[in-house]
């Protein structure tokens, strides 16, 4: 499976973003994944489609948004002209799931769903025509730098399973995307259950050298590959 990282720019020094967006691009970033939060879904607030467009200006990667707000169709267009890619969504966030990722793909970008830590599995089967990827939180949202949930591990197999079960809507067609507490020492194992997009905030920019963690979470994912082959 081709491994991809995302570096979440929720663990950047703001003070200097676009420097610290082209250190992580020129070090093989695949993504950039910005971490939007209301202060209501989630205990924390952080940023609007103002600083997506300032990323859209510093980098060509594809930006990833990941939205932890409550009424997310109120945002989704705002945020597609900012300049966003991927625009993923809770299922608790919106009355009208189906209508919300409609919303998202109607902005001509790819519709994510994403699930908490508790959060069951089951809407992937009425929503997998909708969504492009899944993104598994491996933590509660809210913060960077939290401890991975072994329990996801789990899960992540349960849905691996589910989207390769799911026939030409499933495998090869939606992407499964993990959020949370990954490390070089925990990635192989992730990669292994499933994971192919890796989410990386503390263990890339909390890092004195930004651009060599993400070659080396790549390394690790791609050594467990190589040990399961
Ligand atoms: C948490 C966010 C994550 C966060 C990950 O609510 O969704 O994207 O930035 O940070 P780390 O990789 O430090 O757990
Ligand atoms: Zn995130």
């Amino acid at each position: 499976m081709k491994i991809e990282i995302a570096p979440s720019i929720l663990s950047a020094d703001f003070t200097r973003l676009g420097e610290q967006v082209a250190t992580v691009e020129a070090g093989g970033a695949d993504y950039i994944h910005v971490d939007v939060m209301d202060g209501h879904f989630v205990p924390n607030m952080t940023i609007g489609p103002l600083i997506v467009e300032a990323v859209r200006r510093s980098t060509s990667l594809p930006i990833d948004v990941h939205l932890m707000i409550e009424h997310p169709d109120n945002f989704i267009p705002a945020f597609a002209k900012a300049g966003a890619a991927m625009i993923s969504i809770h299922p608790e966030t919106t009355a009208h799931l189906h209508r919300s990722l409609g919303l998202i793909r109607s902005q001509g970008c790819r519709a994510g769903l994403v699930f908490n830590p508790a959060t069951p599995l089951g809407y992937i089967e009425e929503a997998i025509e909708e969504i492009d990827y899944v993104l598994l939180m491996s933590v509660n949202p809210g913060f960077g730098g939290q401890k991975f949930i072994p329990s996801s591990l789990g899960k992540l197999r349960r849905l691996r399973e589910m989207i390769n079960n799911a026939g030409e809507l499933g495998a090869g067609r939606v992407r499964i995307e993990i959020d949370g507490g990954i490390t070089p020492e925990n990635i192989g194992e992730v990669a292994a259950a499933g994971a192919e997009i890796f989410v990386a905030g503390s263990s890339v920019f909390a890092q004195p050298d930004p651009a060599a963690a993400i070659g080396r979470l790549r390394a690790a994912a791609r050594l467990a590959e190589s040990r399961l082959a």
